[in-house]
């Protein structure tokens, strides 16, 4: 088992050794002698519990850059358990540390049993808060498994993964690119009884027919020219786990044979061997085409396709996800930018309409690459249309009539001036420069209730 990761903070070199060779054998140590190097090993480790020695270099005999590196601590994670080593008689800056977020303090000379409690303790706590802080995140149902989505599309989605993950059945994942269907496998195989075997994910689009073969089954040495060693292939690499097939409506026929032996018989042969290997791994498989028309062309075999879809997951595309998309936006705009160190905030009024007006053909991949780009080019704290290169009309009015696209273009500006007026209509007519029963004609007309 892993150990828990311990940060000691002590400029004293000999009790630094001591405390490592006391807790050594319980936790991961890492030590640093002042306030950077700490902040450094905070950054790259994060461990849950910290001992800090308030009285560090440069001025030893006072806690001035101790107290700062309590802060610092705390603001980089501020559900860090920091422990505070004062001197003899040094309660006052004991209670001070306490009220600026310290977890507990100990007084020098320090007994390694009483450190060895508080640790244990904090530690316990430590990994409470961040058990209950996951929980939150779920029961607020932003997100499952990675993926965000509160619209009842997804919440649908969500409650299908979580009842298939318990079956040990193929699952075969419909949808559009970039709707998230990797992400639902991986939510399926993170769910199952399987979660600690591997995950493997192969494209069969994106590889060659004639590697393929090797790459799923493996083969022997000598089987083909240019193997000059036996090469294990990906349904091997899945025992015990879970395999994910991408684009499966892609295979070959001859490929397509091969698979629906492996699903019946559990068994495969690598390309060159004549001995049969018993496989044990469960089989997910994604299409984003239409596998019927595969079907109906022949190019798919019909056996092939019940043994996979006997479960089907059908993932929506994005623009039908009502809600979602501005969570989503949301969510990317805060992950790039403090990954930026950028200090983006929001979008604006103009923005949040293009991105509702989109038809986002790429999904969730294009709404991704979009704010990456945007939290790039932006300038300020606020997203505008351009930065995400999205037209202020968005293509929503491609294939509408001149009035529907009318309409549409009324609507959305009465509502935001409404929105923008709290409902009050004197002023939002004023603002749209109408008058007021102009306004009442105009919602009427558009289906908007007073
Ligand atoms: N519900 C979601 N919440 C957050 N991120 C998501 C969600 N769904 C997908 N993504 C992100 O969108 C990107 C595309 O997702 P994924 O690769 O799972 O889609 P896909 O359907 O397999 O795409 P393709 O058809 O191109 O293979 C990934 O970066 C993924 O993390
Ligand atoms: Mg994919």
């Amino acid at each position: 088992m892993k150990k828990d990761k311990l940060l000691i903070i002590e400029d004293d070199a000999e009790l630094r050794t001591q405390m490592k060779w006391g807790l050594g054998k319980d936790y991961q140590i890492y030590q640093a002698e002042g306030r950077f190097s700490a902040l450094e090993i905070l950054k790259n480790e994060h461990p849950l519990v910290v001992t800090l020695d308030l009285g560090l270099p440069p001025k030893t005999d006072s806690t001035e850059e101790g107290f700062q590196t309590l802060v610092d601590i705390l603001g980089h994670d501020a559900m860090a358990k920091v422990i505070v080593i004062t001197g003899q008689h040094e309660k006052e800056n004991a209670l001070a540390a306490i009220g600026r977020g310290a977890y507990d303090f100990l007084s020098k000379p320090v007994h390694l049993e009483d450190l060895r409690l508080i640790i244990a303790r904090a530690f316990h706590v430590a990994r409470l808060e961040r058990e209950h802080r996951e929980l939150q995140k779920q029961a607020a149902g932003d997100v499952f498994e990675k993926m965000l989505g509160t619209s009842p599309q997804m919440l649908k989605v969500f409650e299908v993964i979580q009842k298939v993950a318990n079956t040990d059945a193929p699952v075969l994942i419909q949808g559009e690119s970039g709707t998230g269907k990797e992400l639902a496998a991986r939510a399926i195989h993170s769910r199952s009884a399987r979660c600690k075997g591997p995950f493997v994910a192969i494209d069969c689009g994106a590889i060659p027919e004639t590697l393929l073969e090797s790459e799923l089954f493996g083969h022997e040495k000598g089987a083909f020219t240019g193997a000059h060693i036996q090469r294990l292939g990906r349904i091997e690499a899945s025992q015990k786990g879970t395999l994910f097939l991408d684009e499966i409506g892609e295979l070959s026929p001859h490929l397509q044979a091969k698979l629906l032996r492996f699903l019946q018989e559990h068994q495969i042969e690598r390309v060159g061997g004549r001995e049969s290997i018993q496989v044990d791994a469960r089989i997910l498989a994604a299409t984003n085409r239409d596998l019927d028309q595969a079907l109906k062309d022949g190019r798919f075999r019909e056996d092939l396709y019940y043994r996979l879809g006997v479960l089907v997951i059908s993932i929506p595309p994005l623009r039908e996800r009502n809600g979602d998309i501005l969570l989503m936006a949301k969510a990317f705009l805060q992950r790039f930018s403090s990954e930026n160190q950028k200090r983006l905030e929001t979008f604006t009024a103009q923005a949040v309409q293009a991105i509702k007006r989109h038809t986002w053909p790429g999904n969730i991949r294009e709404l991704e690459n979009r704010i990456k780009r945007a939290v790039i080019m932006a300038d300020g704290t606020r997203v505008k249309p351009e930065d995400m290169e999205l037209n202020v009309l968005g293509d929503g009015f491609k294939g509408q009539s001149l009035k529907e696209a009318r309409e549409a273009l009324e609507r959305d500006m009465v509502n935001q001036a409404l929105d923008r007026n709290n409902s009050h209509l004197t002023r939002t007519a004023s603002e749209l420069g109408i008058s007021r029963p102009g306004l009442y004609d105009l919602m009427d007309r558009l289906g908007i209730k007073r």
